[in-house]
């Protein structure tokens, strides 16, 4: 028997097939239930009992040899796809499906595209910054509260190198460089050290805008800020504006828009109250005009910031933030006819 089963595992060893069909023949040859292997485990139990172990376990080897083999062979044709083994160049290829934009970049380019209407050109800043743009020149003084509201990620300490944790940096850079009218808007990925959860991240998305020329007014900002609203939420979204503080806007405001999933009626997203807030905004302080080289007494200007992340979850109602960074495509494939 062991002579028996040594001679089949050499015959294995060299099987070949030219088709499918042949690759059939062998299985039915060898493993169907009238097979040779088969066979030999029919005899199997007429083998003496001081000569099962080794019989069996040679047994069992060639099995799993043949059976690996005819497997190995059976997918070559199928990887092929057809039978004579030769590869059909005139098939037509396998359709590819073009990728899908993340949400948050088609909203992110939906807020640029509305504000690019009103003329406010792109510019983008680094990601890390210094104490500088991030916090000194939008008037935070050093020991000052606010600074610890942003829980920074730092580099290097004494000088700071930290990761931006406001897109409020690139204001001061813009600033720094160009003399007004400056009608711009600021995208770009900001960090905060914050512990993970279905509420908070520990980088998110902002646009930021800001708007510097002679005789710049809180009505330019709200009527700004109203045409927003209603182009990206609908004609019937109305805005409210809240008195607030930042150190970079005098006076500063949050802004509210009447509730895009329930209208106003009062539902889970706004809490029952009709409005939910989306941003923050103010006049620029003359204080942060002055540290950038632009003149406070002749210039005036507004600015806005608002969380990418915020309004994507208002569109399309996305309950956990994480699934935005998880990249599962089962989540983006949604967004496929999305813009
Ligand atoms: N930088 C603020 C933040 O991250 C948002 C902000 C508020 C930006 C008011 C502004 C502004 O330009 O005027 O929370």
């Amino acid at each position: 028997m062991l002579d028996k089963i040594k001679q089949l595992q050499e015959e294995i060893g060299t099987l070949v097939a030219k088709s499918k069909e042949e690759t059939e023949q062998l299985r039915i040859k060898y493993l169907s239930k009238k097979g040779s292997i088969s066979q030999l485990f029919d005899e199997f139990k007429n083998v003496p009992s001081e000569m099962k172990r080794e019989i069996g376990q040679a047994l069992n080897i060639l099995k799993n040899q043949a059976t690996e083999r005819i497997n190995d062979l059976k997918e070559t044709f199928e990887e092929q796809g057809n039978e004579t083994g030769s590869v059909d160049l005139t098939m037509p290829g396998d359709s590819m499906k073009p990728g899908t934009r993340h949400p948050i970049s088609l909203v992110k380019n939906e807020i640029s595209e509305i504000f690019n209407r009103l003329g406010f050109k792109i510019a983008e800043g680094p990601e890390i910054e210094d104490d500088w743009h991030v916090f000194s020149a939008l008037n935070f003084p050093l020991e000052h509260p606010a600074r610890d509201m942003q829980d920074t990620f730092f580099i290097e300490k004494d000088p700071d190198v930290l990761l931006r944790t406001h897109t409020s940096s690139v204001q001061v850079r813009v600033m720094e460089h160009t003399q007004p009218p400056i009608r711009a808007i600021f995208p770009g990925r900001v960090f905060r050290n914050e512990a993970i959860s279905a509420r908070a991240h520990c980088f998110f998305h902002q646009v930021e805008g800001l708007y510097v020329d002679e005789n710049v007014s809180f009505s330019d900002l709200r009527q700004t800020l109203l045409y927003f609203a209603k182009e990206m939420f609908g004609e019937d979204t109305s805005i409210r504006l809240r008195p607030s503080y930042f150190p970079f806007t005098e006076p500063s405001a949050e802004m509210d828009i009447s509730c895009s999933i329930c209208g106003g009626k009062g539902c889970a997203m706004c809490k029952g109250t009709g409005w939910v807030e989306i941003l923050g905004c103010g006049m620029v302080d003359p204080a942060v005009l002055d540290s950038c080289g632009i003149d406070s007494k002749k210039y005036t200007g507004f600015a806005f910031g608002m969380g990418v992340e915020r309004i994507t979850n208002l569109k399309y109602q996305v309950k956990d933030l994480r699934l935005f960074f998880e990249n599962d495509v089962r989540f983006l494939k949604q967004f496929e006819s999305a813009y």
